[in-house]
């Protein structure tokens, strides 16, 4: 720790560290003086099957067009590549099975499976735009799938195991997916959850509807028994196991569909996130390659999120592959068979680089740091941070307990839109601060502005404002599947005079002009570092036959950061209005969209706080939620709906 004029408690690299690292501080000012040139040398770090003749054409704004006239297989650059250049040796999973079963999965190893995945989609007849639906744990074969699509130019869609059936059909139909790939079953907790009887529920035929989907292949995991529909249902083993491993990848227009990737906005539907290749590719890989400091002959690398989410996607399938990572993938929670499986696996890989949620890193702290103690974490010179704001106290834990007070922390600030890092500390040139994301990575544009779009001013504590992006960058989203309205509305129309990206997201700017990312200011809470609507939670809350009116805020949490607190007005029809209710209500909702959404408390209400316009006050059910004081009640109806609410609280 550094005392400086500036900032007392700012946490520079060591000489040693900011020696060895990949960049230096050089890198910022050569970004700033020509963004695009810059993007140009990154993008050129991947295979071109066809080189580009226009970095960027934004004319289309918001829709960028990034590597115009650029083609390229994705796949190829995360696989065949590193083969070709004599690493197919190289260990590309080490993968640890929940139950204690590991595999070994070499860049070869990962070609062979990926070519037999791709001879066998394309045996299957779905050709390039085709869309394919991923619905699997963390095994090797979710990355296999994975590659096998993108080298065919099929988007693939993942929806996170944990989804319910419903959600996933809702995904599937939005996404017209042809093919859904899923397994048998999942461990969770030593037991065999499982995962094929869901998309059964799932593709069930609505009315006279049938879904969209023609084929399920699916891999054995856990080798319980499922239900069987001939014709429909493929096994994995008796297919793309069979299938001849080589095939040769076909090159992709730079702005071809690589995935869609659903999320929650403040309405009831989720957006189908759009991203294409080569700039995705090119800043995954880029970012992969200077936030993490990673070098691929020394570095073993860990990011502990599921695949299933954006981070899965571009910091475990596409940013470490592309740059030749030998990376650790996990299967299981963190407490099986006890709260020391993670230690014991960074020192049974020797894990260098850990990337994980500020939640775990909260878990951790709470299950107390004898346990990470028992362990030889030395190996450990990059942690990450991701999903929400850090809060000091478990940024310093987490250097202190888990970097051996060493090592530097990246509070990475991104999204499922941005599709790669957008705001972070390198670790080789920042002097960190527990609790900043920083600044911009060399190359993206950020700015804090407030209501007009004024640039808000460096340490005005009282003014905190709004996170928007100034300038195009290369793997941002390209659109809402199916919605471009909707792309445009939610995230270009606040600030549509300036033609700025608007985040979600409140931040400031200290004293140094560094960015602090205060978390969103719109309808979506975030808990655990998954983002979920109050819209949609409000929405399978009002399914249910027993209420007539909900309405949901996310209050803060110790772990989680949020948690769920409901709001809910019975109907006549409800018979039972106490705790059985609400334990009910409380599984309809796991039910519905996933045990993620799980509200954390459900309170019983005659009333809800409502403007003269119909609005539901979220800003005051949050300061009862809290505990608060009640803010400014003068624009409600019937301010005394307050006393009702706190009566009927039943904590
Ligand atoms: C939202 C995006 C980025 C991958 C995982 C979540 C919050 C994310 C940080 C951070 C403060 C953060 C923001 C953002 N968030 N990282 N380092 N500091 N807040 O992806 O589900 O698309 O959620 O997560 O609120 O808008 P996501």
């Amino acid at each position: 720790m550094t005392e400086t004029a500036d900032h007392p408690d700012a946490y520079p690299p060591s000489a040693e560290f900011a020696a060895a690292a990949n960049v230096d501080a050089g890198i910022y000012e050569r970004a700033a003086q020509d963004r695009e040139a810059f993007w140009a040398e990154q993008a050129d770090c991947l295979h071109w099957h066809e080189r580009w003749n226009q970095v960027l054409d934004w004319t289309d704004a918001p829709v960028a067009k990034w590597f115009v006239g650029g083609r390229l297989n994705v796949a190829y650059n995360c696989v065949d590549r590193h083969v070709l250049e004599g690493r197919g040796d190289k260990v590309a999973l080490h993968w640890e099975g929940e139950p204690g079963d590991s595999r070994t999965i070499t860049y070869s190893d990962l070609l062979a499976e990926v070519s037999r995945a791709a001879n066998y989609l394309t045996e299957l007849g779905l050709t390039a735009g085709d869309r394919v639906a991923i619905y699997m744990p963390m095994i090797p074969e979710t990355i296999v799938a994975m590659l096998a699509c993108a080298r065919l130019g099929l988007p693939h869609s993942l929806v996170f195991a944990g989804f319910s059936p419903t959600a996933l059909r809702q995904r599937i139909d939005d996404a017209e997916a042809r093919l859904v790939i899923t397994v048998d079953g999942q461990w969770r907790r030593g037991t065999p959850a499982p995962l094929k009887e869901a998309v059964d529920e799932a593709l069930l035929a609505k009315g006279d509807v049938p879904s969209s989907v023609e084929h399920v292949l699916v891999v054995r995991r856990v080798g319980t028994e499922v239900e069987w529909t001939e014709g429909r249902d493929l096994w994995w083993h008796e297919t793309v196991a069979q299938a001849d491993p080589v095939h040769e990848a076909q090159a992709f227009d730079a702005e071809h569909p690589l995935f869609i990737l659903y999320t929650s906005g403040t309405t009831g539907k989720p957006k189908g996130i759009l991203h294409t290749s080569g700039g995705y590719l090119t800043q995954t890989s880029y970012t992969h390659r200077v936030v993490f400091d990673h070098k691929p002959e020394t570095d073993v690398y860990w990011c502990t999120a599921d695949v299933g989410w954006v981070t899965g996607h571009s910091y475990i399938v596409y940013g470490p592959l592309a740059n030749g990572a030998t990376q650790v993938l996990y299967e299981g929670t963190p407490n099986f068979p006890d709260e020391h499986r993670h230690w014991q696996t960074i020192e049974k890989y020797g894990v260098t680089i850990y990337y994980t949620a500020p939640t775990l890193v909260r878990t951790f702290m709470k299950w107390g740091r004898q346990i990470p103690d028992a362990h030889d974490l030395s190996s450990i010179r990059v942690l990450g941070s991701v999903g929400e704001p850090i809060n000091p106290e478990a940024w310093r834990w987490y250097r202190d307990v888990i970097g051996s007070g060493t090592a530097p922390i990246v509070d990475t600030w991104w999204q499922t839109e941005t599709g790669a890092i957008m705001i972070s500390p390198l670790p080789g040139i920042t002097a960190t601060k527990p609790g900043a994301a920083m600044t911009p990575v060399p190359g993206v544009s950020a700015a804090v502005v407030d209501e007009e779009g004024k640039t808000v001013r460096r340490g005005e504590t009282e003014a905190n404002g709004y996170l928007v992006l100034d300038q195009p960058w290369p793997s941002m989203l390209r659109g809402i599947w199916g919605d471009m309205e909707r792309y445009r509305a939610t995230y270009w129309d606040r600030f549509a005079d300036q033609g700025w990206y608007f985040a979600g997201d409140g931040a400031k700017l200290d004293v140094n002009g560094d960015l602090w990312v205060l978390g969103r200011v719109d309808d979506v809470m975030n808990v655990s570092g998954h983002r979920i609507s109050t819209a949609e939670v409000e929405s399978a809350l009002v399914g249910h036959s027993g209420v007539a009116e909900a309405a949901v805020v996310g209050a803060s949490d110790e772990t989680t950061g949020q948690g769920i607190v409901a709001f809910v007005i019975l109907t006549a029809e409800a018979t039972d209005t106490g705790a059985t209710m609400v334990d009910e209500l409380k599984a309809e909702v796991a039910r519905e969209i996933s045990p993620i959404a799980r509200p954390r408390e459900i309170h019983v209400v005659p009333e809800l706080p409502k403007t003269r316009s119909g609005k539901i006050m979220r800003r005051l059910l949050r300061d009862v939620a809290e505990g608060r004081e009640l803010g400014d009640t003068s624009t409600l109806v019937d301010p005394q709906v307050f006393e009702s609410i706190r009566a009927g609280r039943t904590d």
